[in-house]
């Protein structure tokens, strides 16, 4: 994935190579077969900051417009930031609601999310949330902030909100805390079909990423793709910008 300054995709970058790399990273994972029947993608990574919640984001923007009913989920209790950069895209892309929701004190307001449905005292329904401007995009913030995020994560009912999801969906893709720090990620291996592991390009830091897929791949999960994040396109020598042409398959 190539480095770019402005994150998330709106209507008005969609036609950059920023968002074309995201697009081959669809391609990979679609009809080719590439996500091999998964359903329910974790999208995981060793250490915090690789592009995980960036990943989730502008993956899931591509898929709804290439017309797949799309669920994004916070799941990462630890740091959650979907419903932030969704919101803050702007231009097209905001999470709407109750009026005001976002901004209000500049905190974020507590709002029903994944804890809820694990504790079942919300529905998909109540807690699904359109993403403005692209159809076939919902979110499902965190919810209130569990004291025990993993032990939530690892309860039995996971596999039912998690079967919830893909009821109503072609593709979920669930964004985590990193796996060097937290079980969460791992306890989401145990109900979810598939992961995308992120990898922030550049040298290397102190998470052992051999061994980080190795405690993914311990649940029902399989490996999907090892998505590079943060490539310095124009050191690798694809500085000259393409625009418009004809569109990438996906
Ligand atoms: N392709 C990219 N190009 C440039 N900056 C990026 C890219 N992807 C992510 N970033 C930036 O890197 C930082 C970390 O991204 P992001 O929040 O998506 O990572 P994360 O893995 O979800 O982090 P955390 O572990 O804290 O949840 C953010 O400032 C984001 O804007
Ligand atoms: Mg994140």
């Amino acid at each position: 994935m190539a480095r770019e300054a402005s994150i998330v995709l709106t209507s008005a970058t969609l036609q950059t190579a920023f968002a074309e790399a995201y697009r081959s990273l669809r391609a990979n994972l679609g009809v080719d077969g590439g996500m091999q029947g998964a359903r329910a993608l974790l999208v995981a990574s060793g250490g915090p900051g690789e592009g995980k919640s960036t990943t989730v984001a502008n993956l899931g923007i591509l898929m709804a417009q290439a017309g797949q009913r799309v669920v994004l989920v916070d799941a990462d209790f630890r740091r959650p930031c979907l419903h932030r950069l969704l919101a803050a895209s702007g231009n097209g892309h905001r999470v709407t609601g109750v009026d005001g929701f976002w901004q209000r004190d500049g905190a974020d307001p507590v709002r029903r999310g994944l804890s809820d449905l694990i504790a079942g005292t919300a529905s998909y329904v109540e807690v699904a949330t359109p993403v403005d401007g692209t159809e076939n995009l919902v979110m499902v913030p965190t919810g209130t902030i569990p004291p025990n995020p993993a032990e939530l994560l690892a309860s039995p009912r996971m596999r039912s909100v998690i079967a919830d999801f893909c009821d109503h969906a072609d593709v979920v893709l669930l964004d985590s805390p990193p796996c060097s720090l937290y079980s969460d990620a791992q306890e989401l291996t145990r109900v979810t079909d598939g992961i995308l592991y992120v990898l922030r390009s550049g040298p290397p830091g102190p998470v052992n990423h051999v061994r980080s897929l190795k405690k993914l791949q311990q649940g029902q999960a399989r490996l999907i793709g090892i998505v590079m994040n943060q490539v310095d396109v124009r050191a690798a020598g694809y500085s000259r910008p393409y625009r418009g042409g004809a569109p990438a398959r996906g």
